[in-house]
């Protein structure tokens, strides 16, 4: 299938050392991609840019002095992929305002500093993409994470806009929600709910919670000359257990 490579293109992957960021990288990478991974994780980042002969940058998106160095230092960039995130998952009435401070930061405030930052040479080069990592909990609502579902779903409608005012520049903007996803992140939940991944899993209609490579061939799909008439969409990749 022609299309499909992104050979002289750089891709950018947030919290690319991470679970799903990690596949993400994989899957740009195969397609000729050159990747930079930004995390907060330096020398797990260094490991994935390492594999992908890509380069690493050690950048803490929860503050802003941190990005406005990294984008000053990045160079341009064709495919941003805002996948790094942080979940707090407490009931919302007993919900710490110093951890929605920390979500707002890092889900929804830092995709909007980097894409303010590094679209306008996208749109001046005449191509980009912006993919969105949101989340199913956004979509559906999710026990505990009413704090962390409301700066995901921020990331809907800004993703919506800029799809609208980045179309005649040639750039595509997109959101993928991952349902209950195989990563760190969802590990460390589990290990305090025993049970809780066999659970999910029998709700889900394809019976087994997502890997990592479900989430990062949507994305990396979204990317390429093939997806340039999809834009301003909302993807779930979740087996199925919210359709929308
Ligand atoms: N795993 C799931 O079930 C699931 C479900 C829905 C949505 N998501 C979303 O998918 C994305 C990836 O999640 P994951 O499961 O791979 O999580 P993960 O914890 O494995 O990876 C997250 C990555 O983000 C990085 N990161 C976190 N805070 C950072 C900061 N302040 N600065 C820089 N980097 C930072 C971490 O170091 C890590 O590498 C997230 O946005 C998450 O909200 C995940």
């Amino acid at each position: 299938m022609n299309g499909l490579s992104l050979t002289g293109r750089t891709a950018l992957v947030t919290g690319g050392a991470g679970g799903i960021g990690r596949a993400i990288c994989a899957d740009l990478a195969a397609l000729g991609a050159r990747v930079l991974v930004a995390d907060r994780d330096a020398a797990a980042a260094r490991a994935v840019a390492d594999e992908h002969g890509g380069a690493a940058f050690e950048v803490d998106l929860a503050d802003a002095a941190s990005i406005d160095a990294f984008t000053a230092d990045v160079g341009p960039v064709d495919v941003l992929i805002h996948n790094a995130g942080v979940s707090i998952v407490e009931p919302f009435t007993e919900s710490d305002p110093a951890n929605w401070d920390l979500m707002w930061r890092v889900n929804l405030r830092a995709p909007m500093q980097l894409t303010r930052a590094l679209l306008p040479g996208m749109t001046g080069r005449g191509w980009g993409r912006l993919v969105f990592v949101s989340s199913d909990g956004a979509r559906a609502g999710s026990g505990g994470e009413g704090a962390y579902a409301a700066t995901k779903a921020g990331l809907f409608g800004l993703a919506k806009t800029l799809a609208r005012e980045a179309a005649a520049g040639g750039v595509t903007s997109n959101v993928v929600c991952p349902g209950p996803t195989d990563t760190p992140m969802v590990r460390a939940v589990a290990e305090r709910h025993p049970g809780l991944l066999d659970k999910l899993a029998r709700q889900i209609p394809l019976r087994r919670i997502g890997r990592p490579d479900d989430v990062a061939g949507l994305v990396a799909f979204l990317c390429t000359d093939r997806a340039s008439y999809i834009t301003g969409q909302t993807l779930s990749v979740s087996g199925g257990i919210t359709m929308q």
